[in-house]
């Protein structure tokens, strides 16, 4: 949800602005838009609706040269899609333009205070405030004629006055036409990092634009303003003034965010699975003492042992993943578990038991709910730890501790792979419960088998890719599906469900397979596909009848079932067979037909895969 990209060095910053909008794409945008300062000390603008190629061609007619630059991806907030709302904005007689992700919630009083004054405004956003706000803040400065040796303190001490005023997140990238050496970069709960290369900065909104160009990041902390110019960074927190800031060196790869051989992230990310299963138990299972084993949960043994109760939130499809966790938790390790929607848990005020322990699961740790769920309940001195696939994210870094998924960059919109390696990580988590409590040595250690042969049983369910492509393009037509299981297959009933929905824009529905015939059963008909997830297991027989119950009124069956289940064969129209594994680990097979089915039944339907409309992958604004 909406990008930033900024540029400081010696080459033209367009170039990088460009690449790295590209690789921001994936977080789901309506327009885009860069600026730069010309060697003539003249602001450069482009901004266009659509796509970053529309801009781009914009560029070719009209070039913004510089080797300083800002760009952005909007996704509309304030004001429809248009030229006039996409971003950078500009600010006061255009002495500065900005890019901004975030919300401003008391825009309205302050521009008309601005209009008040003289300031002119030609887009609907919360962002042309903050832009001439600061300029109204940089008139007020006393003039220096060095600024560089001044460090650059009044435009410093503009963009703090501007800031104090501002109720709501934000992060920018603020460029001043008479210092076209020097950007100010700035953040309050809108994730923004610095990458330090050489002889040259960048900025960006997360650090997918950066891989290739350096590997040396600044994450910057709320209320933490950088002043960049080529060869310098220095940080200033509103409260600390100066600050030392740690420049994190990690592993950025090309080849994470390219597509490959694959004609969409998603299906990339589909195939990586096998991988990223075994890079989230990678050093965490403890052979010897048959449990579960993490480096940064920051809590004794003693401490977790007297968690009580556990508390799950998340959104969307991390959500899922938290119900699978809830069924694995309550089963290994006997400890009662709540999960929770962020965007109700935050205002909600549970009573909580004192013994209660949070955890936050997010592929992106930038999701505003979930973010201000974790916060609201450290605020009331609860522990809270993370489950979270992007390192040094904020919600990573807000929380008492945690665990990172290791899945690599997620760039499909369609969470895949970090939805599995979640369900991994909750299993580890299960065990690791159930070993502090009272899960035998024994059962310790067979869990841990069974976890050994994960990555090659979803390795197997992979190939059934060709056989799910000819179901979809059976179904592809329809226009509602009801997805159906029952206990840990529940959650993959409403995680396939959502799969549909997202990319192919298909009505789709998640039930417990029994509870269908309390409304959605008055749905079936010829048109409506049902799904059933059906693998051989204590509840086998009982969905086995629900099928029953479909295929009495008329309506098709698509059954994922365990590999040489004949039974559920003669009732289905359609099977996709599946290695037969352990229940907690269903989830992690089952999903996979259900995500490769979304997915051929999108292309079938010519959605943009990667892109779906109105969807984001990162939800910053609540
Ligand atoms: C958005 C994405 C979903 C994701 C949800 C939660 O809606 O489109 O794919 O599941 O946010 O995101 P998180 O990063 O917190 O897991």
């Amino acid at each position: 949800m909406c990008g930033i990209v900024g540029y400081v060095g010696r080459e033209e910053a367009v170039d990088f602005l460009i690449t790295g909008l590209r690789r921001l794409e994936y977080r789901g945008y309506d327009s885009a838009g860069v600026a730069t300062i010309t060697p003539r000390r003249r602001l450069a603008i482009a901004r266009s609706v659509g796509r970053i190629d529309t801009l781009e061609a914009q560029i070719a007619e009209t070039p913004t040269p510089g080797s300083i630059g800002i760009g952005h991806t909007r996704w509309a907030t304030h004001g429809s899609p248009t030229v006039a709302n996409a971003h950078p904005h500009l600010g006061g007689n255009d002495v500065l333009a900005l890019v901004h992700n975030g919300v401003i919630e008391n825009f309205l009083s302050i521009r008309s205070r601005l209009e008040s004054e003289g300031y002119t405004f030609t887009s609907q956003t919360d962002t042309e405030v903050i832009a001439h706000l600061i300029a109204s803040s940089l008139a007020k400065q006393p003039a220096v004629d060095d600024m560089e040796a001044a460090a650059y303190e009044p435009l410093v001490a503009a963009v703090q006055m501007a800031l104090a005023q501002l109720q709501g997140t934000y992060g920018l990238a603020i460029l001043f036409r008479d210092y076209p050496e020097v950007m100010i970069a700035a953040r309050c709960g809108s994730p923004l990092i610095v990458g330090v290369g050489s002889g040259e900065h960048f900025v960006a909104s997360d650090t997918s634009p950066l891989a290739g160009r350096t590997d040396k990041i600044v994450f910057l902390g709320d209320h933490e303003l950088a002043v960049i110019t080529a060869d310098s960074l220095r940080v200033i927190h509103r409260d600390q003034g100066h600050i030392c800031h740690t420049i994190r060196v990690l592993d950025l790869q090309t080849d994470d965010i390219e597509l490959g051989q694959f004609h969409h992230y998603m299906l990339k990310e589909i195939f990586e699975q096998p991988e990223s299963i075994t890079n989230a138990m990678r050093g965490r299972l403890d052979f010897d003492a048959a449990t579960a084993k993490f480096g940064g949960l920051n809590l004794t043994p003693q401490q977790l042992h007297h968690a009580q109760r556990i508390l799950l939130t998340a959104c969307g499809t991390s959500w899922h993943a938290a119900l699978v966790a809830e069924y694995q938790i309550e089963a290994m390790a006997r400890l009662p578990v709540d999960v929770e929607y962020a965007s109700e848990l935050r205002y909600r005020n549970p009573p909580l038991d004192h013994n209660m322990l949070l955890f936050a699961i997010t592929q992106s740790g930038e999701t505003a709910d979930t973010l201000a769920a974790l916060r609201e309940v450290r605020r009331k001195g609860y522990p809270a730890l993370s489950i979270c696939n992007v390192v040094g994210s904020t919600i990573a870094n807000e929380a008492d501790g945690g665990i990172y998924l290791h899945a690599g960059p997620e760039i499909g919109v369609a969470s895949t792979k970090a939805f599995t390696s979640q369900c991994v990580v909750t299993a580890l988590l299960a065990l690791y419960f159930g070993r502090l409590h009272h899960l035998s040595f024994e059962a310790g250690t067979q869990i841990i088998e069974q976890l050994l042969q994960l990555s090659n049983q979803v390795r197997a369910a992979l190939e059934t890719n060709d056989r799910v492509a000819e179901i979809a393009a059976t179904y592809a037509h329809c226009n509602n599906f009801l997805y159906l299981g029952r206990q840990y297959n529940f959650p993959t009933a409403l995680e396939g469900a959502l799969k549909l929905k997202e990319i192919s824009y298909i009505h789709a529905e998640g039930y417990p397979a029994a509870e269908m015939k309390h409304g959605p059963i008055a749905l079936v008909d010829k048109n409506t596909p049902s799904v059933f997830l059906v693998p051989h297991g204590t509840v086998y027989d009982k969905v086995m009848a629900n099928m029953q119950e479909i295929k009495a009124r008329g309506g098709p069956i698509i059954a994922v079932v365990s590999n040489g289940d004949t039974e559920a064969a003669q009732l289905a129209d359609d099977v996709v067979e599946v290695p037969e594994v352990a229940e907690f680990l269903q989830p992690i097979v089952s999903i996979i037909p259900l995500q490769l089915l979304a997915y051929h039944i999108a292309v079938a339907r010519g959605c943009d895969v990667d892109k779906p409309r109105n969807l984001a992958k990162s939800v910053t604004v609540e």
